[in-house]
C-alpha cells in the first residue's frame, strides 16, 4: 500500500483490538463506510483523563437512539475502552474520537443485517488553538448551503453523516473563510461544521435555540450553565444573519476549539475586528470549567 501523507500519530482501537493509526483497518462491509450508518463523539483529555465524560456518553446514547442502533456496552465499557486507548499513547492530552459504526453486514440498507455494531476509539494528540490563533480571531463564511433539516437526519444526533459540513467547509474556504456558519431553511443562524456558535451585544450573550437544528455541544451547555448560574443571561433563540453579523463579539465553540473569536463573517467586520472583552474572559475561564468537569475514565 503506498504511504499516506500526514497522518497523525496515534492509535485507534477497532473492537478492543489497539494499533498504530496507520495499521489499523475496518471492514468493507462496515455499514458505517457503506452508508454512514454510524455516530460518534470526541472528548478531551486533561491530566490525560476525560472532559465531561459522563455528558459525552449521554450523547452518544441519544445519537444511538436516533438511529434506532442498541449499543451493546455499558458505560462502564465504553469509557474503558477510551481509557485504554489513552494509555497506548504518551501524549500529554489526548484527542479521543470514539466511532460506534451499526457493523459489517450484507450488503443492504437494512441495519439489521448487521449482527453487531462496532466501536472504534482514536486516541490522537490534542491539538487546541494556540495563544497565537485566539488572539487573532477566524474569518468565517456564510455558504448557500443550509444545515440539514430537523425532519431530515437532525442535526442533535451527532452522526458519522458530515458531508454537508464538509461541502459547507469546502464553500466557505473557496469564499476565503476558514469556517463555515450555517443557516436553516428559515434563515435562522444554526451552528458551524464542528462548532456552536455564540454572540455579544450589548453585554448579553445570545446563540441559537436547539429547535433551530444545531447539536447540542457539550462545550455549549458547560458555558450557558455557567454563565446562568452566576444570573449572566444567555438568549437561546431564533436568530437571522444580521443579529449575528450585527454583534459586537462572535466566537466558536467546542470540545477542541474550546471558546474561539471570530472577526469576520462574509468579508464584514464584527466589532473592532479584534477579539472583544466579552470572548476574552470567556476564553479566560474556560480551562476553570475543563478542570471542573474533569472525570475518571
Ligand atoms: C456540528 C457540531 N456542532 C457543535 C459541535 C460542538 O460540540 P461539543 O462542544 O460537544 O464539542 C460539534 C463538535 O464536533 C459539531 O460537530
Amino acid at each position: 500500500m503506498t504511504a499516506i501523507p500526514g497522518l497523525p500519530e496515534g492509535v485507534v482501537s477497532v473492537d478492543g483490538v489497539i494499533r498504530p493509526v496507520a495499521e489499523a483497518r475496518v471492514h468493507a462491509m462496515d455499514h458505517g463506510f457503506l452508508f454512514g450508518d454510524s455516530i460518534y463523539e470526541v472528548v478531551r483529555t486533561l491530566g490525560r483523563r476525560p472532559v465531561a465524560m459522563a455528558e459525552h456518553l449521554v450523547r452518544l446514547r441519544a445519537s444511538a437512539e436516533a438511529l434506532y442502533m442498541a449499543l451493546p456496552w455499558t458505560d462502564r465499557e465504553i469509557s474503558r475502552a477510551m481509557g485504554d486507548a489513552v494509555a497506548a499513547t504518551d501524549f500529554p492530552e489526548c484527542y479521543v474520537r470514539i466511532v460506534v459504526t451499526r457493523g459489517a453486514g450484507a450488503m443492504s440498507l437494512l441495519p439489521d443485517v448487521c449482527p453487531r455494531p462496532s466501536m472504534i476509539v482514536y486516541a490522537l494528540p490534542l491539538r487546541t488553538p494556540t495563544a497565537e490563533d485566539l488572539a487573532r480571531g477566524a474569518q468565517v463564511a456564510v455558504p448557500a448551503r443550509l444545515r440539514n433539516d430537523r425532519r431530515a437526519l437532525a442535526p442533535a444526533a451527532k452522526t458519522g453523516n458530515y458531508l454537508n459540513n464538509v461541502l459547507a467547509l469546502v464553500e466557505a474556504r473557496r469564499a476565503g473563510g476558514e469556517d463555515a456558519i450555517l443557516l436553516n431553511a428559515q434563515g435562522h443562524v444554526t451552528e458551524a461544521t464542528t462548532a456552536n456558535v455564540f454572540w455579544a451585544k450589548g453585554g448579553r450573550l445570545a446563540t441559537p435555540s436547539l429547535d433551530c437544528g444545531i447539536l447540542a455541544g457539550i462545550t455549549r451547555t458547560l458555558l450557558i450553565d455557567a454563565l446562568r448560574s452566576e444570573g449572566a443571561p444567555v438568549d437561546e433563540g431564533r436568530f437571522g444573519y444580521e443579529d449575528m453579523c450585527g454583534a459586537d463579539e462572535v466566537m466558536l465553540t467546542g470540545t477542541v476549539r474550546g471558546v474561539s473569536p471570530v472577526v469576520r463573517i462574509d468579508g464584514r467586520t464584527i466589532g473592532d475586528g479584534r477579539p472583544g472583552p466579552v470572548t476574552r474572559s470567556l476564553i479566560a475561564r474556560y480551562d476553570g470549567l475543563l478542570a471542573a468537569a474533569t472525570q475518571d475514565w
